[in-house]
């Protein structure tokens, strides 16, 4: 099938990739010339683990291949998924500029009376985006379009692509639904087809749900921390319960990234255009958003003030394999240190080119190592493999004082403690 994906940022790449991968005719459409140019040249505007040799295989196939003119190479696909932003306005709502544009473009690229094509919306819509894009449609009974959500995790995007967990369906028509069951022949990941609306509220229920499981277990770990209870422990012992799951239930310094913080705000501004409260939603956000003070608080009582010490901080992306620092606790944390005075060295395995246009003055390292040295105390917030298997005894060794802030209750608390380490992690805490 021949299939254009429009936009080449994390979802849109993946897309192209994954559908090429599964013997698709991919053509995959940027405005940004020069990133398209970079891609021709097999260069990955994202970090990506995979990706890099999957693309230039396909464009060495023929199976893929990169233009940043719709009238051009793509104008002969069948179906056009898109791809493209749909960032936060000033008010926490989804903006769907960068989606109208482009289907308004499309449809005036594409001649009518040339056979049925598929408008397919990948790109995070809030709910009633697909009818209102059928209604700019209207005139074109050529066009037929579907909502197909992607649920992707950075960082293991590929992957995730190739095996969805499920695969979302909405449209309006059997025409629709048969478009797609052909897109995802090759998959064998189970398929739902529905309305648009229900297609397009999945994603951001299933977004906001796992946040909430998230910020449930932060709010918990600050009981844990008062009450002397090891918050991970009792992750464990729910987790073992299959209604609940074990899978987010790991408490720490915050959740970021370009989905959970912009999809559970956007979810609640919509459900306020309908004059619903999503209260439990809203009370998701406020933990995340006071996580990484509540986190640092713990910092004075150990250190006094923090004025002069050096603090060293190990990862800085929102989550490990990826450069991605978007709503990174990494940017508040590095903000209040920087307030109270603190020295901050960092180290990150693929996130400081990244950081270094936000903070260019705190102090870059080039290893965990050199970022610990001297430091009187050393903060976790990405949990990288390299940032979790330290070598402990040579860390004792750098450090000024030994003390350890894990914000993601990962490193191994109950050795550290004996060998010396004070170790605080997020509900849970030597003695
Ligand atoms: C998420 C969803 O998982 C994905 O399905 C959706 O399509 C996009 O949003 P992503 O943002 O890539 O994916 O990352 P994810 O792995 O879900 O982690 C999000 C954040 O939650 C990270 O900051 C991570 O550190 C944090 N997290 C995750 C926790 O703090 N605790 C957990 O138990 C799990």
């Amino acid at each position: 099938m021949k299939i254009a994906v429009i936009g080449t940022g994390y979802v849109g790449l993946t897309t192209a990739v994954s559908l090429a991968m599964r013997g698709h005719e991919v053509t995959s459409v940027d405005i940004d010339q020069n990133k398209i140019e970079q891609l021709q040249r097999g260069i990955l505007p994202i970090y990506e683990p995979d990706m890099d040799l999957a693309l230039i295989t396909l464009q060495q196939q023929g199976q893929l291949q990169f233009t940043s003119s719709l009238t051009g190479g793509a104008k002969d696909a069948t179906v056009f998924i898109f791809c493209v932003g749909t960032p936060a306005d000033e008010t926490g709502k989804a903006d769907l500029s960068y989606v109208f544009q482009g289907i308004t473009e499309l449809a005036r690229t594409i001649p009518q009376g040339d056979g049925t094509r598929a408008i397919v919306l990948k790109s995070t819509c809030p709910i009633g985006t697909a009818s209102r894009v059928a209604d700019l449609l209207s005139n074109r009974t050529d066009l037929t379009v579907i909502s197909n959500p992607e649920f992707l995790r950075e960082g293991s995007a590929l992957y995730d692509s190739l095996y969805p967990s499920r695969i979302v369906i909405g449209a309006d028509s059997q025409a629709g639904y048969r478009f797609m069951e052909e897109v995802y022949a090759g998959f064998s990941s189970p398929k739902l087809f529905t309305t648009w609306n229900n297609a397009e509220m999945i994603k951001y229920a299933s977004n906001a749900f796992l946040a909430t499981k998230i910020s449930f277990m932060n709010e918990l770990s600050r009981l844990c921390d008062s009450a002397n209870a090891d918050v991970s422990v009792v992750a464990e012992g729910m987790g073992l319960d299959s209604r609940i799951g074990a899978e987010f239930l790991r408490a720490g310094i915050g959740y970021g990234g370009s989905c959970f913080p912009k999809d559970t705000h956007a979810l609640v501004q919509t459900a306020r255009d309908h004059q619903v409260e999503l209260s439990i939603v809203q009370s998701v956000m406020e933990v995340n958003r006071t996580q990484p003070s509540w986190f640092l608080s713990k910092l004075p009582s150990l250190l006094g003030p923090l004025q002069g010490k050096k603090i060293a901080l190990l990862g800085l992306s929102f989550k490990p394999n990826t450069d991605d620092i978007r709503e990174a606790p990494s940017l508040s944390v590095i903000k209040s240190l920087r307030e109270a005075g603190a020295i901050i060295s960092a180290y990150d395995p693929a996130a400081m080119e990244n950081m270094k246009r936000v903070f260019p003055d705190i102090q870059f390292e080039n290893s965990a190592y050199n970022a610990i040295a001297s430091a009187d105390a050393t903060i976790l917030l990405t949990e990288w493999k390299e940032l979790v298997d330290l070598d402990w005894r040579r860390v004792k060794q750098l450090m000024k004082s030994p003390v350890l802030l894990d914000g993601r209750n990962v490193w191994p608390m109950k050795s550290l403690a004996q060998m010396g380490f004070t170790y605080i992690g997020a509900g849970r805490r030597t003695s």
